[in-house]
């Protein structure tokens, strides 16, 4: 199998370490080892003390408790730890589907959601977010894309790029609609926890749905993306059974110094997303400002959730706004070319700490490029 080369990781591999300014990075501000193991007074020896041979396949029992704890019908053997929620995309994709099956999946997304059923000779329908109602789905769609083919719907909430978080009522009808055409639903979840008010918050798929798979990850919601620690949670035992056998063939068993943070990172799950969160409404509300003052340039819906939104250029072609200004200042927006979205939209992130800073670079750009065809 050879899935088309991941065009956004392509381009962060090229840039993420060059660039001088990053504005389009989805995963909030992170924080160092000692950072993560000053939340413990005890966390120190244990990290000394952590064993370095091989760990269990699916992850430690103690930490897939702690996983557990962040759902409300999901036991710790219903957990499969990956490394970072990549792989378990790449595992469910390669064993729950076939060549000649059928897939519904939310578009604009992240490329493996749908590359990797390709590249199995799966056939992919997008369901497309529509820009004009904020990036909203429209569940009633769902009845003309599904084929007798369809064995799932893949979708991302809260969403990468949009920052879409769909009401209760438009989740409800997604797994409705999953549960009476019996499909799986593959849930990625890595941004739930960022609701920008935590009364927005949706169930996790795998507690409300039995052919549910949720992802979730420490990348997104904990910051802690260097960690690599993803899992998926589910109540299929058909789905367990698979993708852990798959994974003999993966990593086979996960990171030891990296479970042993994970588990520490998760029993301050709260406290890590409330610093993420107040990083995230102070920089919206300097955004709110911004595309304000450049709405002449910029068409944006203000995300409900995550550390991302999609914005629409008004004046010129993403991919070359995104080469001129990374060019002239540094600053690394992500162009739409790159997500399989025309070339009218970028990626901006709002996770990081120095957001404020990176964004005055931005204006002073846009206010010396104001009178040239620059965007
Ligand atoms: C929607 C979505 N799913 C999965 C991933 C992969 O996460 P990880 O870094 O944990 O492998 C990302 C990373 O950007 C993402 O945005």
């Amino acid at each position: 199998m050879q899935p088309n080369p991941f065009k956004l990781e392509r381009y962060f591999a090229q840039h993420e370490f060059t660039a001088r300014h990053l504005l389009c990075s989805s995963d909030p501000e992170s924080m160092s080892i000692g950072e993560l193991l000053a939340l413990e007074p005890d966390a120190m020896d244990g990290l000394r003390e952590t064993w370095l041979g091989y760990t269990e396949y699916p992850g430690a029992p103690a930490l897939r408790r702690e996983i557990a704890s962040l759902y409300k019908r999901i036991g710790e053997n219903e957990i499969i730890v990956h490394t970072g929620a990549q792989e378990a995309i790449y595992s469910f994709m390669n064993t729950m589907l076939t060549a000649g099956d059928h897939v519904i999946v939310h578009m604009p997304g992240y490329q493996s959601h749908y590359s990797v059923a390709e590249a199995l000779g799966v056939s992919v329908s997008p369901w497309k977010a529509r820009e004009e109602a904020g990036w909203a789905l429209d569940p009633d769609e769902l009845e003309t894309l599904v084929t007798p083919a369809t064995r799932a719907l893949v979708i991302c909430a809260p969403h990468n790029p949009t920052g879409y978080l769909p009401s209760r009522e438009v989740f409800d009808a997604i797994v409705a609609f999953a549960r009476k055409h019996g499909l799986w639903l593959f849930s990625d979840e890595v941004y739930r926890g960022l609701e920008h008010d935590p009364a927005d918050r949706l169930p996790a798929a795998c507690d409300v749905y039995e052919r549910a798979i949720s992802l979730g990850a420490l990348s997104k919601t904990h910051g802690l993306a260097g960690l690599r620690l993803g899992w998926i949670a589910t109540k299929s035992a058909q789905v367990l059974a698979r993708m852990s056998t798959f994974k003999d063939y993966l990593t086979i068993s996960n990171s030891a110094p990296s479970e042993y943070l994970s588990a520490i990172a998760l029993r301050h799950t709260d406290a890590l997303i409330e610093r993420n969160v107040s990083i995230v409404r102070a920089n919206l509300r300097l955004l709110d400002d911004f595309f304000a003052r450049h709405a002449d340039r910029f068409a944006w819906h203000r995300p409900r959730a995550g550390t991302i939104g999609f914005v629409r250029l008004k004046r010129a072609g993403a991919e070359r706004f995104s080469a001129e200004l990374l060019e002239r200042t540094g600053v690394l927006l992500l162009p739409s070319t790159l997500i399989d979205h025309g070339d009218a939209h970028v990626r901006l992130g709002f996770g990081r700490r120095n957001m404020p800073d990176v964004l005055a670079i931005l204006d002073t750009y846009l206010d010396a490029t104001d009178t040239s065809t620059a965007s």
